[in-house]
């Protein structure tokens, strides 16, 4: 389809005075694929034309010369209405997915660029809670999608192993400490020594003073307190890989907030240089409020640093490395002031990328009452979520296909590939009320959904009659079920894009819902075996097309897709 909108932008770009990207922001694709394949809205040219509408649609209906691609463009009220010519358009898709496979849908834009992300982090000697669980989701998902636009992508785990409360659970377990426990259930019981802290600090105030104290330590780097931190911090991280294993993600760097710790007071030296920090009581400022921002606080009275601090070393550090053309955090929204403040520093710094820092903010995820035991107060584990869909979805095939051979991994698959979706497929911005019998519905808008027609295509091409040939005749896939499957082969780059460029994986998830919906309907309508011999090769053919685009899609997304379930 990128061929045949270029070919329409050429055309327009002649006749109306706006650039290509102007152009291209106003195609749309008519709702109805009986109106066209793309549309151009005139009236946003009444006003200086001085002209009706449907007058510039009429005028440019009859400038528009068919092409390579453009088959007709017809004027349609306030619209312009391109058809594209389908023959090519079929043969085109199906044989560009022939050529490239799993890497079908990607594009070149990002060549020879660096787009860094910044997602997931958890906090160290803390449980990988759900909390954490859409960032890791969204942030690997973009990765992901920022690949397929041919960047070179640098996943960055800014783990949060710095910080006021290490010196907080160094102190807690100089007095409460249990080696044996530490070992059986690490971040359980470190955890569990935070809480124990903070319930007897309320109590007794020297126990906080000793906390700052043990944070100093750990500061001066005082052997000690490091060795504490660093084995807290070693406990952490294998948890944390267990997780990301069977999330199947993977960092290129795992540089935490203690990485930065050497850059902190070359930083302040700068800022202080340049005249941008302020001391207020005692601590060290950046004052915002002629942006209308609360002063970003960088060191605090006692000299400690904050998470404020080791961002700016973070941000600072990450262009001199990589010199990206985009960085992008991927953290809940209620950091969003943090990140304003963060690039507005960057900017008063006098660096001209600041304004290529992107936060992407998401909204919180709650689990329906009742539905989730926890094993901590209120704190629901990754882990646990992980495994209950997993089981859920061993119940359901267990019903569904007893026979199947490699039911664990296919439950892994479809357990942890719903849970995926079913934050995925919401508007990030959004919170989201997670319901267990809504994301493994397996005829809902979910990834079972996906994954099973996929299977089921996998099945029909297993069949010992089913042989696909890329020299099959397309012009026999004329049905208005097929054509518009192919219109869907067609746009996923076009959806790949648009996700990455938005920063929302749901507009892909969206895509494959729809892509799978149009499968359905194609299947039930038109028999792709019991065809007769050219036009079963030509079906196979968009079947096998559609399965890829699955396999890729669900890919992008983060989640497998089972040959059988
Ligand atoms: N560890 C932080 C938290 O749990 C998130 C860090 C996000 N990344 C960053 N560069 N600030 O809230």
């Amino acid at each position: 389809m990128f061929k045949f909108k270029q070919e329409i932008i050429n055309n327009l770009v002649t006749l109306v005075d706006m650039t290509e990207e102007e152009i291209d922001q106003h195609l749309s694709i008519p709702p109805d694929p009986k109106m066209g394949d793309y549309a151009f809205p005139c009236f946003i040219l009444s006003k200086s034309w001085k002209r009706s509408p449907h007058e510039i649609s009429e005028y440019m209906a009859d400038k528009i010369q068919p092409g390579e691609w453009i088959k007709e463009a017809h004027n349609a009220g306030p619209y312009l209405n391109f058809f594209c010519n389908r023959e090519k358009l079929t043969g085109e898709t199906l044989k560009d997915i022939c050529e490239h496979r799993e890497f079908f849908g990607y594009l070149e834009e990002g060549e020879g660029e660096n787009v860094v992300i910044d997602f997931s982090a958890p906090n160290i000697a803390k449980p990988f809670g759900i909390g954490h669980l859409r960032s890791t989701v969204i942030g690997n998902s973009l990765y992901r999608l920022y690949k397929a636009l041919g960047y070179n992508c640098i996943g960055i785990n800014h783990l949060g192993d710095w910080g006021t409360q290490f010196g907080k659970l160094i102190a807690a377990y100089e007095h409460w400490g249990d080696e044996e426990k530490l070992k059986d259930d690490p971040i359980s019981y470190l955890y569990e020594l935070y809480v124990q802290f903070h319930k007897e600090a309320s109590e007794n105030e020297s126990l906080e003073e000793e906390g700052r104290s043990c944070f100093k330590n750990l500061e001066w780097g005082e052997e000690e307190a490091v060795c504490m931190w660093a084995k807290f911090k070693d406990l952490s991280l294998k948890e944390f890989r267990r997780v990301y294993d069977r999330l199947d993600i993977k960092f290129d760097a795992e540089q935490g907030e203690s990485f930065y710790n050497e850059m902190l007071s070359p930083t302040i030296k700068m800022l202080e240089e340049n005249n941008i920090v302020k001391e207020s009581d005692g601590a060290l400022v950046v004052d915002l409020e002629s942006y209308n921002m609360p002063p970003c606080l960088l060191r605090k009275k006692d000299g400690a640093t904050l998470y404020a601090t080791r961002d700016l070393c973070a941000a600072i550090y990450r262009f001199e490395e990589y010199n990206f053309h985009k960085l992008i955090y991927v953290v809940g929204a209620g950091q969003s002031l943090h990140f304003q403040q963060l690039f507005k520093v960057l900017e008063l710094m006098g660096f001209p990328w600041a304004d290529r820092c992107v936060h992407v903010p998401f909204g919180l995820i709650k689990f329906k009452e009742g539905k989730m035991s926890t094993r901590m107060g209120n704190l629901i584990f990754l882990e646990d979520v992980i495994d209950k869909a997993v089981s859920l979805a061993r119940e359901i095939i267990e019903e569904k296909n007893p026979g199947l051979e490699s039911k664990e991994e296919v439950a892994e698959m479809v357990g942890i590939g719903a849970v995926i979706f079913g934050d995925l497929s919401n508007d990030r911005v959004k919170d989201i009320d997670f319901d267990w019998d809504k994301v493994l519905d397996f005829s809902g808008e979910t990834s079972p959904y996906i994954q099973y027609a996929h299977a089921r295509i996998c099945s029909i091409l297993r069949k010992e009659d089913a042989h696909i040939s890329p020299q099959a005749d397309f012009s026999l896939l004329s049905r208005e079920e097929e054509q518009s499957l192919i219109s869907y082969l067609a746009r996923f780059s076009e959806n790949i894009k648009r996700a990455a460029d938005n920063y929302k994986p749901s507009i892909l998830a969206r895509y494959l819902i729809d892509l799978t919906r149009e499968f359905n309907y194609f299947y039930h309508r038109c028999p792709v075996l019991t065809a007769e011999k050219e036009l079963k090769e030509a079906r196979l053919l968009l079947i096998d097309g559609v399965r890829q685009v699955l396999v890729n899609g669900l890919y992008l997304l983060g989640i497998k897709a089972p040959q059988e379930m």
